[in-house]
């Protein structure tokens, strides 16, 4: 071989080789905190979904049910100046991080795509910093929902609750069964998921709205969320002593296992049901939380995008956007998340009966002012103000607080900037 064939054969080697490097440096990296069995499922739909597209998934999850602990990472990698693509943020930290000049705007896909058409406005102007896009939405989740083992309540002699006086008597009969009445982890997050649906059963939605969105310091100081404390404070009792510390997936496998009767949490239980082959309305009940059948506490989940220098992740980042706004996407994530599309287009027809009831109930609330933004899952306040609140409840859960000084110091918590 001469040598300038053998020059351009090198040149050609290499060329062919940044040419395949481009396209293995097409990649997201995106750091969340689905790691229970059920969200596992969920976000594997994703990457799938995306090295079909020939883009590489880097996953960068963090476990800790509610995110703190992916909150506490992501803001330690962008002081690091090394981003991900996109993170699991939502609510109203989106313009907290947006103010911080940080998140990528993703205007050329929403645009294109019309998502100003296919979501609801309370949606998309959460999905905007100062008027351009900058996250894309995943689902919505219902926060207020108890969760039942109906063989459970059939062994007790009890029947599914609608209201706090039927909730207490079906849970002392679970207990004189010598079962678990309510399944619960002791952790701030779910201590502050029980109190916002006990805040809603209790008050209804017009007091949830001024006492936990508007901060209303009567409100929060008022009888009603004294009442809200004292219905906690009895829920406490009904609770096993091993559950500080325990996961949220744990405390629904314990209602799986026929271990415990109910649970309040979010509809993120139903992906644990689904992962563990248990049907709707068969193996395990989904009804509103005690009082709340009008009323939807709404969860919004979204991938936030981060700004990120290397055009080709900038590329890999805009179809990441596009594909979680497909319809197709929306349908199987859901379907495993137990949420519900955040997109109008998806046909409900493979949702089962809970997701079902969450789509009419959403609507239904929605029309008569029962829909409300969930405080514990960072939809209602800002992260400093949902901190120091959760704080409060998780006090109260763990000491003998009375109902007084919970909503004295309740008050003072909702005056943090
Ligand atoms: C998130 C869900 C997640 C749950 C448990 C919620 O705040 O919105 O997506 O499954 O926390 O981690």
């Amino acid at each position: 071989m001469k040598l300038n064939h053998l020059v351009t054969s090198l040149f050609a080697a290499t060329a062919l080789l940044s040419a395949t490097t481009v396209v293995q440096a097409a990649e997201v990296e995106v750091l969340h905190y689905w790691t229970s069995g059920g969200e596992a499922k969920s976000v594997a739909e994703l990457k799938k979904m995306m090295e079909a597209k020939g883009i590489s998934w880097k996953d960068f999850a963090v476990a800790g049910g509610g995110g703190e602990n992916a909150t506490t990472a992501l803001k330690a990698r962008v002081i690091a100046g090394s981003s991900p693509t996109a993170a699991q943020i939502k609510g109203p930290s989106i313009q907290e991080w947006g103010r911080e000049n940080v998140l990528a705007n993703i205007d050329a896909v929403a645009v294109n795509e019309k998502w100003d058409a296919l979501l609801p406005k309370v949606v998309s102007d959460v999905m905007k910093y100062k008027g351009h896009y900058v996250a894309a939405p995943i689902n919505v989740h219902r926060v207020n929902w108890l969760w039942i083992n109906p063989e459970v309540l059939k062994k007790a002699g009890a029947t599914t609750p609608t209201n706090f006086d039927e909730f207490f008597v079906a849970a002392d009969k679970i207990k004189a069964a010598g079962l678990i009445a309510v399944a619960h982890g002791g952790q701030p997050w779910q201590d502050a998921t029980v109190f916002e649906s006990v805040a809603l059963g209790v008050g209804g939605a017009d007091f949830y709205k001024k006492a936990l969105v508007n901060m209303d310091q009567a409100a929060l100081t008022g009888p009603t969320m004294i009442k809200t404390f004292d219905t906690l404070g009895k829920i406490k009792t009904y609770i096993d002593k091993n559950s500080p510390g325990r996961d949220w997936n744990l405390a629904t496998a314990m209602i799986i296992n026929g271990q415990a009767g109910m649970q309040f949490m979010g509809d993120w239980a139903k992906g644990e049901f689904t992962a563990a082959g248990k049907v709707a309305g068969k193996d395990y009940l989904c009804v509103a939380a005690p009082g709340t059948e009008k009323a939807f506490t709404f969860n919004i989940d979204s991938l936030a995008m981060f700004k990120v220098n290397d055009p080709a992740t900038q590329k890999a980042q805009l179809v990441l956007a596009s594909t979680i706004m497909s319809p197709e996407f929306q349908e199987v994530f859901n379907l495993n998340k137990g949420s519900i599309p955040a997109r109008a287009g998806v046909s409900p027809a493979k949702f089962d009966t809970c997701a079902v009831k969450s789509m009419a109930d959403l609507d239904t609330a929605n029309k008569a002012g029962g829909l409300v933004p969930s405080i514990a899952h960072g939809m209602a306040v800002n992260a400093a103000k949902q901190g120091a609140i959760t704080d409060v409840i998780a006090r109260f859960m763990n000491s003998t607080m009375s109902s007084q000084d919970a909503v004295a110091a309740l008050a003072k918590a909702a005056k943090t900037r």
